[in-house]
């Protein structure tokens, strides 16, 4: 029986509130209005991201209600289109995306950045457009997640803040290019733009820092340096890379004077993974004057790195990554190409597998360090 322009009932993970276990629910997913998309989830990865706004210092900001569906990080098949929407059809398979492309305005046509910001002050506060959400719970609206909300069954999002991508693309795997992976890799071939034979440090080893590592590599890069506190994290840089890993709690120095002695000098290019300020201080530093590039793909909201200006002054740069400097309905697919063709890795990513009620064990498994990535399936 077709659901089209019919409310689903169907599972979510819910967070009621910050800092507590998610709850399981029976949701209500409504049609999707103009310009927009329902999607059938069908797995999703489970980010740093979620974990920190839900318990880290994003925890309770005013500005991002609860309750809310978190998850921005998957792949699924298209349920239904709204009316006006030219692009999609029941059947296709999609990745949402938490950045927007609507191809028009000036940021779009830009070949300088991909930080569109049609619907951005929407999504941040987990709204669509007309500034209401599509899913409900026990009649009280649910927020999603940077627009997404992708621990739900079903989902709608914009028509702007989805990829289609091609038919034979197992979504239980390119989900992770929703986020994690490409904002890794992105961070080291578009925004630090590493050269052949250049020497790198990246700054923790999840799956973005994974993701920077196998781009350091892509780009042909001589060293890369692996730096994490937990050295569990090192066979799996090696494999996808790294020549070299360093744990900073096994020297008495500051990591960057040892990444300066180990490269006499600094790296050319550091690339910061972990989302913590002293850490974005330590990558910076890390660079070799003259011409070192710092990029951060971290995400803190509230607290400040800091800089001694005399670092900017003799040469270094220090620059952000958001969704790594990725062009999002356009580069997704190519992303989606790259994995199929075998020049991007995904699969080694993955850890764990889990059903959608399990998931505050994916929260567990990633804040103890015990997994890379954890798909649920939904
Ligand atoms: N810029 C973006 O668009 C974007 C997208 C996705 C994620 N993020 C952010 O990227 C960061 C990493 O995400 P993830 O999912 O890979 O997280 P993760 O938790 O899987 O990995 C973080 C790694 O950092 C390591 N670490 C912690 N403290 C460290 C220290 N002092 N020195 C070195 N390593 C340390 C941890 O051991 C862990 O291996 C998070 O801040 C996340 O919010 C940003
Ligand atoms: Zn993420
Ligand atoms: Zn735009």
């Amino acid at each position: 029986m077709s659901t089209t322009g019919q409310v689903i009932k169907c599972r979510a993970a819910v967070a009621w509130e910050p800092g507590k276990p998610l709850v399981t629910e029976d949701v209500e997913v409504a049609a999707p209005q103009a310009h927009e998309v329902r999607i059938k989830i069908v797995a999703t990865g489970v980010c740093h991201t979620d974990w920190e706004y839900m318990y880290g210092t994003g925890k309770g900001m005013k500005f991002r209600p609860f309750p809310l569906v978190l998850g921005h990080e998957a792949a699924g098949v298209v349920e239904s289109v709204g009316p006006e929407v030219t692009k999609f059809s029941p059947g296709d398979k999609v990745i949402p995306l938490f950045l927007p492309q609507c191809g028009e305005c000036e940021r779009c046509l830009s070949p300088k950045t991909n930080h569109c910001r049609k619907n951005w002050a929407n999504t941040q506060v987990g709204v669509l457009a007309d500034g209401t959400s599509r899913i409900s719970c026990k009649g009280q609206q649910v927020y999603q997640f940077l627009g997404i909300g992708s621990f739900s069954q079903f989902t709608v999002v914009p028509d702007i803040s989805l990829a289609k991508i091609r038919d034979d693309a197992p979504l239980e795997k390119v989900c992770l290019l929703g986020c994690g992976v490409s904002t890794g890799y992105g961070a080291a071939l578009k925004t630090g733009k590493v050269e052949k034979d250049s020497s790198c440090a990246v700054f923790g080893l999840g799956a973005v820092g994974l993701g920077a590592v196998m781009g350091c590599q892509v780009a042909g890069a001589k060293r890369i340096i692996g730096v994490d506190i937990n050295p569990d994290k090192f066979a799996k840089a090696v494999e996808l890379g790294a020549t070299e890993c360093v744990d900073p709690r096994d020297h008495s120095k500051p990591i960057q004077e040892v990444l300066a002695e180990m490269t006499d000098g600094g790296v050319d290019y550091a690339l910061e993974c972990v989302g913590s300020p002293a850490v974005m201080t330590a990558a910076l530093e890390s660079t070799r004057d003259a011409w070192g590039t710092c990029v951060i793909a971290g995400w803190t909201e509230r607290e400040a790195m800091s800089v001694v200006v005399e670092k900017l002054l003799m040469g270094r740069t220090l620059k952000g990554t958001y969704f790594g400097g990725w062009k999002s309905v356009e580069d997704v697919p190519k992303l989606v190409d790259d994995y199929m063709n075998n020049k991007l890795k995904l699969d080694e990513f993955i850890t764990h597998n889990l059903p959608l009620d399990q998931i505050n064990v994916a929260f567990d498994l990633l804040k103890s360090g015990k997994s890379i990535r954890t798909v649920i399936s939904l």
